[in-house]
């Protein structure tokens, strides 16, 4: 038996043509947080999916190991089973892996690529332990092994170094890595106690299974060898990584941190030097300010360092069903991906969102009066912000563009030169 993921029929009315609809039958295994928040954004995306891929994802088995838990989403009955040897039997395309572990997910991969079909898996576990050995079963099979979702959660951090940046000399990346411990971290910063921490990110569908792997850097670790793999080409099951996480003493790494002026986060590194690939998981104490300091939250970011293109930083959602899901979905995506055919062209809304603005002018219009008059005759309030070069500056209310846009037009017809920016570190109102 198997269940459409809802798929109404492409969108009513308009012009558009009918296009042939594919459909790529999809066995799941694992339905928690993951997987269970991917069922749910299928049923929900079928639509788009179908008008814009031109594809229908039609579920056709789900392994699960309890079938009495509760879920995040409703499977249709018949489609559950808890024998891996049946789950892989069903005739599918495609094999979303979102149990997580080695095993069974080992046996599942291998299978899975081993017969031909495609293998999106969210397990970084499995990638760091037996990626190279099954990126190389799916050439072989000629077909696709992706696993944007086991690094980053949301952030596009595999993609980006297997298609944007691996040959751009890489010298090292480097970031927060797992979302449960910066998450922890940052409720420590703010006096919370670790227990409470941790348990709330649990509760949010941040942590592992066990949380010790979360909170010892061995996920990170794992995400780590994922990166330097293919970052550097590295073995990612026998690359070394000194490894110390926010335990046993996450209150005093944290109090140490404050002390020294800084925040404390955990922060994954791997650096090619003179003598090879170093890589290391630890506590590092940075500035409040810096990329990593203002890393919040379950929030990941890395930072790849090249030769030749500079610095790239990668930041958003690290952790959590949703995020994950919709990477889970992209890799589903891969090569069906088409850019949008907009339905028709839509006539320019007016932007009627209001934003603060420095105005500046120039010349015979620096008088505060003058220009205070020419801004209220567009309906705008003003203050003095001062005057540099000979200009005059003065820093607005929260007014929509049109209104902006006619002060300009008269200042520019006085002969004034005026410059408007908009002005986002405004202080607030009040
Ligand atoms: N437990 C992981 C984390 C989930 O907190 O980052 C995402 O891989």
């Amino acid at each position: 038996m198997s269940a459409t993921l809802h798929a109404p029929e492409a969108p009513a009315g308009g012009s558009r043509t009918r296009r042939e609809v594919r459909t790529v039958r999809v066995a799941l295994a694992g339905c928690g947080t993951v997987g269970g928040e991917l069922v749910r954004l299928l049923d929900r995306s079928a639509a788009a999916i179908r008008a814009r891929h031109g594809l229908r994802f039609e579920l056709a088995s789900v392994l699960v190991r309890d079938p009495a838990r509760e879920r995040p989403a409703k499977l249709p009955p018949g489609l559950v089973t808890t024998d891996v040897a049946e789950f892989l039997a069903a005739d599918v395309d495609l094999v979303v892996e979102a149990i997580g572990g080695l095993d069974p997910a080992t046996r599942i991969a291998r299978e899975a690529l081993a017969s031909g079909r495609r293998l999106v898996t969210a397990n970084k576990a499995l990638v760091a332990a037996h990626g190279p050995e099954l990126a190389a079963l799916a050439r072989r099979s000629g077909t696709r092994l992706d696993f944007e979702s086991a690094v980053g959660g949301g952030i596009p951090v595999i993609r980006s170094l297997r298609d944007s940046l691996g040959l751009t000399g890489i010298s090292a990346v480097r970031g927060i890595l797992n979302g449960t411990s910066n998450y922890v971290l940052t409720r420590l910063g703010e006096g919370w106690r670790y227990a409470d921490a941790l348990a709330d990110a649990q509760a949010r569908g941040f942590a592992e299974a066990d949380p010790e792997r979360d909170v010892s850097g061995q996920d990170a670790a794992d995400k780590l060898r994922i990166l330097a793999w293919l970052a550097f080409g590295t073995e990612p099951s026998t690359l070394p990584v000194r490894r110390r996480g926010i335990v046993p003493h996450p209150d005093r790494l944290a109090r140490a941190a404050s002390v020294a002026g800084g925040v404390l986060r955990l922060v994954g590194e791997a650096a090619l030097t003179d003598e090879g690939v170093v890589a290391s998981v630890e506590p590092v104490v940075v500035a409040a300010g810096s990329d990593l300091g203002r890393t919040r939250d379950e929030e990941n970011a890395v930072v790849v360092a090249s030769r030749w293109n500079g610095s790239v930083r990668l930041s958003g959602p690290g952790a959590g069903g949703s995020p994950t899901a919709s990477a889970l979905l992209g890799d589903m995506l891969r090569g069906a991906q088409r850019l949008p055919r907009p339905a028709s062209t839509p006539a320019a809304p007016t932007d009627r969102r209001a934003h603060r603005w420095v105005i500046g002018v120039s010349g015979r219009c620096t008088d505060e009066g003058f220009l205070a008059r020419t801004l209220a005759r567009a309906g705008m309030v003003a203050a003095t912000l001062g005057r540099a070069d000979g200009d005059l500056f003065v820093g607005t209310g929260a007014h929509p563009w049109p209104r902006v846009d006619l002060a300009l037009r008269a200042l520019e017809a006085s002969g004034c030169s005026p410059v408007a920016a908009r002005w986002e570190s405004a202080p607030a109102d009040g």
